[in-house]
């Protein structure tokens, strides 16, 4: 049902996880969608607005006050089981919690992971180059932030293929799970670190954060558990489906690896250029006032979806937005890729770490390589949209 405040000229039917044409090209699919209107309505999935614009989308991620984020998503039920710490609060709360976990995330403690991420992405190419080709999704693209993660908390290896099952519902549910039992597995996999690391803190990621204090008091146990689900569900999918971009990028442009190659020194703004160039996350608030946007009104209790692909690309933001131009040298707080504003990604500085290292990891081990002639690449929509195969191809 269309709500009477939506003018009729403003409805489609276009479903976020499903878009047409996502399995081909993710970017595609949504630029169909940007027609310069601002703001449509789908009735897809229950009901909502899609900002369209760019310049409305990211007036619209900057308006904390009466766009909420306590939904999560536009899809119901999912907010109210992960009730992430921070991502789903509001205001004065969210500042107090995401202090201590920004702290843990400081940039100072992200440089002294980079040995050990280089470790890891080493050993995963030199795994894979004598194969001379792979499936980079499964083979690369999944594992590489799962073992940084495992790293991050001090967990041992082994614990791989567990989390990877979790993983792998969150990005590819395959219906077997549901969203409940997802969080209650991540839960149970999470809980006795958290137990162990309140107890007796150690120099690990949870360790730093919860021993930091939120406005004075001690993390609660529910807060802990809220918190460590929001970094272990934030930064495993987002981080392999930007990766996968990145080889997707370089697969279709073997110059580009040339380049890269003959100059690693371009490694850091090639990566903040691809990292605009492939944004991949989505994110929906719900309105808690009314919003007059581009002549219609987003009422209070209306969910918006705000998707950084139609910011940055399009060409009223950027100028020629598709072309990856790595002399672009624009701030990273400029695009959406990692959010904007009261939000924005507290991993960010992780990410582009992940994404440098892999870079030159990935470069320097696995010499020019291709798309699998005849092996179809595939993608898929949703909050992250990303590869779901990537077959590639080189010759030792
Ligand atoms: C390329 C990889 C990544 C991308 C594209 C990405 C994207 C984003 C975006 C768009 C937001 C804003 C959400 C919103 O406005 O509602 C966000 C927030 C967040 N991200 Fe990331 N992220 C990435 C990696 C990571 C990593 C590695 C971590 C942590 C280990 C992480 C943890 C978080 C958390 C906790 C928030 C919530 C911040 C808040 O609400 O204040 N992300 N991310």
């Amino acid at each position: 049902m269309v709500p009477a405040h939506v003018p009729h000229a403003r409805v489609v039917d276009f479903d976020i996880f499903d878009p047409p044409g996502v399995e081909q090209d993710y970017f595609a699919a949504w630029q169909a969608l940007a027609d310069g209107q601002g703001l449509v309505w789908t009735r897809s999935n229950g009901g909502h607005w899609i900002a369209t614009r760019g310049d409305v989308v990211r007036a619209l991620w900057m308006d904390a006050d009466r766009l909420s984020s306590a939904c999560l998503a536009v899809t119901p039920g999912l907010g109210e089981v992960m009730q992430f710490i921070p991502l789903q609060q509001d205001g004065a709360e969210h500042k107090a919690y995401r202090t201590p976990v920004m702290k843990g995330l400081a940039s100072r403690f992200v440089v002294a992971m980079e040995p050990q991420v280089e470790a890891v992405a080493r050993e995963l190419c030199a795994g894979l180059r004598p194969r001379q080709a792979c499936e980079f999704v499964a083979d690369f693209a999944e594992i590489l932030p799962l073992n940084i993660f495992l790293t991050m908390i001090d967990v041992p290896l082994e614990d791989r293929p567990r989390l990877r099952r979790l993983g792998a519902q969150l990005t590819r549910p395959d219906g077997s799970m549901t969203v409940e039992q997802l969080k209650q597995a991540a839960d149970d996999y999470l809980w006795p670190f958290i137990e162990k690391r309140m107890a007796a803190p150690g120099e690990d990621l949870f360790s730093r954060i919860l021993a930091e204090p939120v406005e004075g008091r001690p993390w609660t146990v529910e807060a802990a558990r809220r918190m460590c689900r929001n970094l272990l569900f934030g930064g495993l999918d987002t981080v392999a489906a930007m990766i996968g971009m990145v080889a997707l990028h370089l697969a279709r442009h073997p110059q580009d690896q040339d380049l890269l190659r003959a100059q690693p020194d371009l490694i850091p703004a090639a990566a903040d250029e691809l990292m605009r160039r492939y944004p991949t996350v989505s994110v929906s608030r719900n309105a808690v006032a009314d919003v007059a946007v581009d002549g219609v009104t987003i009422r209070a209790g209306d969910l918006v979806y705000l998707p950084s692909v139609l910011h940055n690309l399009d060409p009223a933001c950027f100028d020629r937005p598709e072309e990856v131009d790595f002399a672009r040298s624009l701030s990273p707080m400029r695009h959406t890729t990692l959010g904007a504003g009261a939000h924005r990604c507290v991993g960010a500085g992780l990410a582009r770490m992940e994404v440098i290292v892999f870079l030159r990891e990935w470069l320097a081990a696995i010499p020019r390589f291709a798309l699998a002639p005849d092996q179809p690449v595939t993608m898929k929509g949703g909050n992250v949209g990303a590869c779901t195969r990537l077959p590639l191809v080189w010759t030792a």
